[in-house]
């Protein structure tokens, strides 16, 4: 396998552990596991996950639900709100190919939807905000009052309420992962309780963001956890403490293309690595990726396609030697690349790439 730098890589024995670990702890305490896709879109891994027990998929786009239909999962959660007209449009076409699932967080929303779903039904969940501030009505009686609305409404069945807990990435501490983790949770659960008490029965009750999801996911009452970035984990997660290097299934192959006045330049900067430094908030991450083996080593600056490392006058590293940099964000990284150079020899295609709509 002759690889061309800069080169997105994936070791596959650290991607299938990673995959592993959470559908073993999803079969252990009896959840549903629908990883989201961002991370990966890629069709292949996608049936991984769902070789290892996932139920379908996350999606934040309908170009990445597209795609996943297309590689046969059996269910798709659009985990974003679909309000513009052409966008319906488009979901209804998806429905008649599979079963899809859509977010609602609005009257607005759901009356749209209402209307374009009169004559067949879509399944719906509620979305609740557990203190990102982002989609989301509020849990408890707010989240009540949403559900009442949707129920009352033609075209739309209600079957789950979920949350986005993407706040846990700017946890300071451990201790407030954890309590990020509990409060994501149990706006999830208390919520449906309120929605049972009033007669609205909730079957699916989903949680999970990486940072949070093995302690969120053993929460009384979750039933369901949609992790994306635990399948590839990243700089950002070791930050954070959640995992160590060992388990970054995704590095980035770079040459070193230059060396004089105390640097090295590598070819790779912001359309290979991002620049990303963490999307929520205070992250612990330094520069713009780690470099494997040589941790004294770091990208201080990048511009589109260098990238600068400061370096002692015994720097053994040479113009055209190689090296693998793990990124400060898989998730971001990975849709700037076409395909993954995997490491059993294979060429993967990125097949949702760029596919923002
Ligand atoms: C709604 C939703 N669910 C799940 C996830 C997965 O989060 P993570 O990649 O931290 O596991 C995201 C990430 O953006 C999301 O927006």
């Amino acid at each position: 396998m002759t690889i061309d730098t800069p080169q997105l890589c994936l070791d596959l024995p650290t991607m299938e552990r990673n995959v592993e670990r959470l559908a073993a702890f999803a079969r252990e305490n009896d959840l549903t596991f629908r990883p989201h896709v961002k991370t990966h879109k890629s069709k292949r891994i996608a049936r991984m996950q769902v070789d290892a027990g996932a139920v379908g998929v996350t999606v934040a786009t309908l170009d990445e639900a597209v795609v996943m239909i297309e590689a046969g999962v059996p269910s798709v959660m659009i985990a974003y709100p679909v309000t513009k007209a052409v966008k319906i449009e488009r979901l209804k076409a998806l429905t008649k190919r599979a079963h899809v699932i859509v977010s609602v967080d609005t009257t607005v929303g759901a009356d749209l939807l209402s209307e374009a779903f009169s004559d067949a039904p879509i399944e719906v969940w509620m979305k609740v905000n557990s203190g990102l501030n982002r989609c989301g009505v509020e849990p408890g009686d707010e989240a009540v009052e949403l559900a009442r609305y949707i129920t009352d409404l033609p075209g739309l069945q209600l079957t789950g309420i979920y949350t986005h807990a993407g706040h846990a990435y700017g946890a300071a501490s451990d201790e407030e992962r954890q309590t990020i983790a509990q409060a994501e949770a149990d706006s999830v659960v208390r919520s449906a309780a309120k929605c049972e008490a009033a007669g609205i029965a909730i079957k699916h009750r989903s949680v999970g963001t990486t940072p949070t999801v093995f302690e969120a996911g053993r929460y009384d009452g979750v039933t369901d956890i949609r992790p994306g970035n635990a399948m590839f984990y990243d700089m950002v997660q070791v930050g954070l403490g959640v995992v160590d290097v060992s388990d970054c299934a995704v590095t980035v192959k770079t040459t070193v293309v230059s060396k004089q006045h105390g640097r090295l330049v590598i070819d790779a900067g912001s359309k290979a690595l991002s620049l990303e430094k963490g999307a929520h908030g205070h992250a612990s991450v330094v520069g713009f990726g780690r470099v494997v083996g040589y941790p004294e080593l770091i990208i201080d600056k990048v511009s589109e396609e260098h990238g600068v490392i400061p370096i002692k006058a015994n720097c053994p590293l040479e113009i055209n030697d190689t090296i693998d940099v793990i990124p400060n964000h898989a998730c971001v990284t990975v849709n700037l690349f076409d395909h993954y150079a995997v490491s059993n020899g294979e060429w993967w295609p990125v097949d949702a790439r760029g596919g923002s709509k």
